[in-house]
């Protein structure tokens, strides 16, 4: 079912955080809202499920406008950070607790947990209680619990932040599965760009209220609006680099790099490179002295304090012989070039 918000505005007093915001997740799409802490990413999640009241504007799922619906009667399934299982009910129990209080037949319910357990693959752990089970399997008892009513919208406030960096991983790639076999509309909030970009087909991103861009990741990465959008996604980060763009782009002191094809303005402006573009694997063109070397595993970090001025990364394959000090001189695809005004506006 498809969610839309309308001109969404949310003022806690005299404060206002969130202004005028439009956002449609389309049917069976799965959305991160991802960005900053405090920028208004689960104030969202609560006005969509209810239990804020919205200061302005409406709230749709499908053609139903719920704006003044209460909590209990919208149809949504939530799973909060802290999972918050009922500790003294067995995984059984909490499943099928929803059910229960809408005191639904004995036989139905167990036959709704059992559906629900399989799903999120843990049929044979029902009789344990929370604290009997893993930091994963609780969070698959939490999403089991969100799902048994089948919702038309499944809301998710950083489902993963507790788990550690395996089971994150592995959970994942279980809720995006487990969303997919459902088709249900969801919404993941996120500040971890690595999970927006890998669970969800679009990502809106947020900053201080207001969503500053709505596409695919791929596009996200690739096609950044602004500054903020270019060093949000990425890991490691994208760097920026001052530059002057005249007939080429002077580069600190004394080094230049062509004009990428279609840039119109002339003066001061910002490149962002990322550190997939720079590395010797692009020719060469700039000159500069290593700086810093992270050997992560399969790759490294190599940093690049350039002459005369301006500091690049690159991420290179683990082996290619760089030492700290070393001399450097190493070409950027230049295709792959961003350019921004001085103010973050991408040109
Ligand atoms: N009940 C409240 N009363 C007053 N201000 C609030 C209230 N809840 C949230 N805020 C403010 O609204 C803004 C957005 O908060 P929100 O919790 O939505 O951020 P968030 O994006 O979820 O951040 P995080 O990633 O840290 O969870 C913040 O400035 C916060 O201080
Ligand atoms: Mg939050």
């Amino acid at each position: 079912m498809e969610l839309r918000l309308e001109k969404f505005t949310k003022a806690f007093g005299p404060v206002t955080v969130i202004q005028d915001m439009d956002l449609t997740v389309g049917s069976g799409e799965m959305m991160a809202l991802l960005g900053p802490s405090g920028c208004g990413k689960s104030t969202t999640l609560f006005a969509i499920c209810g239990i804020h009241k919205m200061t302005g504007g409406r709230l749709y799922f499908g053609d139903r406008d719920v704006t003044s619906v209460p909590a209990q009667q919208r149809s949504v399934g939530v799973v909060f950070q802290n999972y918050a299982l009922y500790p003294h009910m067995t995984a059984e129990q909490n499943i099928g607790f929803p059910l229960k209080v809408m005191r639904q037949p004995k036989a139905e319910i167990a036959k709704e947990v059992q559906r629900l357990a399989d799903l999120v693959q843990i049929g044979d752990l029902l009789d344990r209680r929370p604290a009997q089970l893993s930091g994963g399997q609780q969070q698959r008892v939490a999403l089991a619990r969100a799902m048994i009513r089948k919702p038309d919208v499944l809301l998710l406030d950083e489902p993963l932040a507790n788990l550690d960096a395996k089971l994150r991983l592995e959970m994942r790639a279980e809720i995006r599965r487990i969303q997919r076999e459902t088709g249900i509309t969801a919404i993941l909030v996120t500040h971890d760009q690595v999970e927006a970009m890998s669970m969800c087909d679009r990502i809106a991103l947020m900053r201080d209220g207001k969503i500053v861009q709505l596409d695919t990741p791929e596009r996200m990465y690739a096609d950044p609006a602004s500054q903020f959008v270019a060093g949000f996604l990425g890991n490691p980060p994208i760097s920026f680099l001052p530059a002057r763009a005249g007939e080429q782009l002077a580069i600190g002191q004394s080094q230049v790099l062509p004009r990428p094809a279609g840039l119109e303005v002339q003066g001061d402006i910002v490149l962002g490179i990322r550190p997939e573009h720079f590395g010797p694997q692009h020719g060469q063109g700039l000159h500069g002295e290593v700086i810093f070397v992270e050997p992560q595993g399969r790759e490294e970090l190599v940093d690049v304090q350039l002459d005369g001025g301006g500091i690049l990364r690159a991420i290179l394959p683990t082996g290619d012989p760089v030492k700290l000090g070393d001399r450097v001189n190493w070409g950027v695809s230049g295709g792959n070039i961003l350019a921004f005004s001085t103010e973050g506006v991408r040109l």
